[in-house]
């Protein structure tokens, strides 16, 4: 099976590119399933059901989700509508609204965040162990979008899982990284997936807003970059048909101009 994990999605910018690349790489690499990470889909800050709604037209699957899920307060109502096929990460507290996984039954997907530089939560790696000792996604790939800062963290999920579940793909930094591999006992891991946002940009937002926040320390709305030349950053994971363990994971990054 061929899975595509798509980095973070900033603004309307990004889900214009999302629309532009996306169907046609799922033609082009025969594509059978497609994850996005959406938490800064709404004006750079959060979702809203519109703005899922657009990725699950763009060939979306499934939508993840990290530390932005909460940013537009309507979202809270909604997150829990079964049509948005949205996850929020796993290890948030259990009274929060939404859900921490799904399987579709074609593959089972797993959000988790970090903790290090990111907030207080469950430890993702004994709630992420707690499911699947339940047999959570048993005979078919199983995939998780760890929502993360450190790269030590991810590396350390990466290994904690390897053999256990398809893949584990860090996002949060909107910076791609070069380390895609398939680890010793089958598992797909890649530190950071990057973004769908401007090139010219500080991870997807106008420069002289975040040069502002740290040049003067007050506080500076973030407006995502709208228009030029975009990255699209994902990688592609092939997995065993008998195992469900992955065969190979490659970068998948375009460019794409608005
Ligand atoms: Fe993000
Ligand atoms: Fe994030």
């Amino acid at each position: 099976m061929r899975i595509l994990m798509v980095g973070d999605v900033i603004g309307g910018g990004g889900r214009k590119v999302l629309a532009g690349v996306l169907p046609r790489l799922k033609d082009e690499l025969s594509l059978d399933f497609v994850t996005v990470q959406g938490e800064n889909i709404a004006g750079g800050a959060g979702m809203t059901r519109r703005t899922v709604e657009e990725l699950l037209q763009a060939g979306a699957d499934v939508v993840t989700s990290g530390n932005h899920v909460w940013d537009q307060k309507e979202f809270v109502e909604q997150i829990d509508d079964p049509a948005l096929s949205v996850l929020k990460p796993l290890n948030y507290p259990a009274s929060t609204p939404g859900r921490g996984y799904l399987d579709t039954g074609t593959v089972a997907v797993i959000n988790l965040i970090g903790r290090v530089f990111v907030g207080e939560f469950d430890s993702p790696f004994t709630r992420v162990d707690e499911l699947l000792s339940t047999g959570f996604g048993e005979g078919r790939p199983v995939i998780v979008d760890f929502h993360a800062e450190a790269s030590s963290e991810k590396a350390a999920m990466g290994w904690h899982l390897d053999g256990r579940v398809s893949a584990v793909c860090g996002t949060h930094t909107h910076v791609p990284t070069a380390d895609a591999r398939v680890l010793p006992g089958g598992t797909a891991f890649v530190t950071d997936l990057g973004m769908v946002g401007a090139f010219d940009s500080a991870i997807g937002v106008e420069i002289d807003d975040v040069l502002k926040r740290f040049l003067t320390s007050m506080p500076a709305k973030f407006r995502p970059v709208e228009t030029g030349l975009f990255k699209f950053n994902s990688v592609m994971i092939e997995t065993d048909e008998g195992t469900h363990l992955a065969k190979s994971i490659v970068r998948v990054d375009r460019e794409w101009r608005i």
